[in-house]
């Protein structure tokens, strides 16, 4: 009996059964051939697809690498030539609307080398500094400046003093050994920004928004920081903070140290930084501006004029408060000591009065719902049930729209009184409109306001 051949193992000894065993053998050995061959085509032409993509991928790339280079070069030519021309003038408007519209478009469609060499071309060109007039300096505010990268050496610092950035997006872009001193990053967007063993004296950073910003090694010298949020800002290596740093109503919160650790702002000398308005690392308040910020709050120096110089405004009413010498009047006392003059409502119907106070420098404070306000005044009308006098606050965001009012003072309850009425300032709020409104019902009746006071704690 034949030992089952290896290559069929389940095979049974018949004899039969061994012969449709070869059989099988025959056939596959007939159609190995084509077997191979089919396979190797199917390999082939997958092996062929792969590569024609990878190719396509690659000429894509030289395709995209290409028109990278085009672009970039046709904006160069056509900007070289612009400047060259006899008739192109620095101060002319159009001309440097013209550079700022192709110099967009083309940032929009390079990548970050190119974007360098565009800031290195027009900041070598004398368009990019803060140490030429106004009128000559080109705007980029809204350029697409995501992840520039200037990268110096020790030995080879990148000359950059006084560049001109302002209102540009900066997320993620570095400045690693530059010479920046002077420049101007106002109103920039800079998330992950990195400023790095850089020269940074006399920089402006107003109103940044710069979370998560490293700054390493680097000498503060006269920065001017004013409204900035600088959240998780970490500063690290050796950073020394020289000579007056304005930090006035920045956001501070969480910003670190070398090892992570919340910085303490106080251990740096007083005279070096400002830090009014400013929320600190651990989220408190140190010191809050509470000046004074109703300006002529006692009527003395609009006293008899027509207000066009003053700080106040005149309501839409055809009746008028008036700023008046303080005159004896048998229906009102006033119990004023060294002032001359008062607010005087005395011509019947209604009348107002209006200031504007701008409290951006607050507006951290305000933001976290932590600013509050201190209203005094004083207020008296003569006794008769139907004239009324009452002081409103009304809160403003910046484009002036209107959030809330608070009418903190009347004298309807009390006559002849001094209020100090406290309350919040909302979210969102930049102007604060001081309203003092007025009616006089008898044509003997009159209204005097005094002493106006607002601050902010
Ligand atoms: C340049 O343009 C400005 C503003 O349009 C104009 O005042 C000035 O005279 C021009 N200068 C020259 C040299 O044309
Ligand atoms: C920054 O923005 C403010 C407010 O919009 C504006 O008044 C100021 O001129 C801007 N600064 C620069 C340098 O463009
Ligand atoms: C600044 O440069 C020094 C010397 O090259 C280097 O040791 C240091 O790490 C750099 N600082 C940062 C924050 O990278
Ligand atoms: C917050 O930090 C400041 C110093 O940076 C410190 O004086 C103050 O006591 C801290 N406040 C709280 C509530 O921890
Ligand atoms: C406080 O605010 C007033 C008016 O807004 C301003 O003149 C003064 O310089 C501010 N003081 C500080 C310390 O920032
Ligand atoms: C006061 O208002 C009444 C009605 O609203 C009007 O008839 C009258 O003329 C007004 N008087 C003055 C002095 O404006
Ligand atoms: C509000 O201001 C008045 C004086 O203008 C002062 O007497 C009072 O203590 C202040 N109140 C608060 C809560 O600061």
């Amino acid at each position: 009996m034949k030992t089952p051949s290896k290559s069929c193992p389940k095979a049974s000894p018949s004899k039969s059964k061994g012969s449709s065993c070869l059989k099988v053998i025959k056939f596959l050995l007939a159609a190995f051939p084509s077997v191979v061959f089919g396979v190797f085509t199917i390999v082939f032409t997958v092996q062929q697809h792969i590569t024609g993509i990878e190719n396509r991928k690659q000429d894509q790339k030289q395709a995209d690498e290409q028109n990278i280079r085009s672009t970039f070069e046709n904006y160069i030519d056509d900007i070289s030539n612009l400047l060259l021309d006899e008739k192109f003038n620095r101060s002319n408007s159009e001309h440097l609307l013209h550079i700022r519209v192709k110099t967009l478009t083309t940032l929009r469609h390079v990548d970050i080398n190119r974007k360098r060499d565009i800031i290195l071309f027009l900041y070598e060109s004398r368009l990019l500094r803060n140490d030429v007039p106004c009128n000559e300096r080109l705007s980029l505010q809204d350029a697409d400046l995501d992840k520039l990268t200037f990268q110096g050496s020790s030995s080879n610092p990148i000359q950059l003093d006084n560049l001109y950035l302002p209102g540009v997006y900066l997320s993620n872009a570095v400045f690693h050994w530059c010479i920046l001193d002077y420049a101007v990053f106002d109103n920039s967007s800079m998330a992950n920004v990195r400023f790095i063993n850089s020269s940074i004296s006399h920089v402006t950073f107003r109103r940044i928004y710069a979370p998560d910003a490293i700054m390493g090694d680097l000498v503060f010298h006269e920065n001017d920081f004013t409204g900035s949020m600088l959240v998780r800002t970490s500063f690290v290596g050796g950073t020394d903070w020289k000579e007056e740093v304005d930090l006035t109503n920045t956001d501070l919160l969480d910003s670190r140290g070398n090892h992570g650790q919340l910085i303490n702002w106080n251990s740096v000398p007083e005279n070096v930084l400002i830090l009014v308005n400013a929320r600190l690392p651990n989220g408190s308040f140190h010191q809050i501006n509470s000046t004074e910020l109703i300006s002529d709050g006692g009527a003395e120096l609009g006293c008899q004029t027509d207000l066009t110089e003053n700080a106040w405004k005149r309501g839409p009413y055809g009746s008028k408060i008036i700023l008046s010498p303080i005159s004896t009047h048998p229906s009102i006392s006033i119990s004023s000591s060294n002032e001359n003059c008062y607010f005087l409502a005395d011509s019947l119907n209604a009348s107002s009065l209006t200031q504007l106070i701008d409290v951006h420098s607050f507006s951290v404070l305000i933001h976290n719902e932590q600013a509050r306000y201190n209203m005094s005044a004083y207020l008296t009308c003569s006794q008769d049930k139907s004239s009324e006098a009452w002081i409103k606050l009304a809160f403003l965001k910046n484009n002036y729209l209107w959030i809330d009012s608070h009418k903190v003072h009347t004298n309807q309850v009390k006559p002849r009184n001094i209020f100090a009425t406290t309350g919040n300032i909302p979210s969102y709020t930049r102007f604060i409109r001081v309203e003092l409104h007025a009616y006089i019902g008898e044509s003997y009746a009159r209204c005097v306001f005094d002493n106006l006071r607002l601050r902010i704690f």
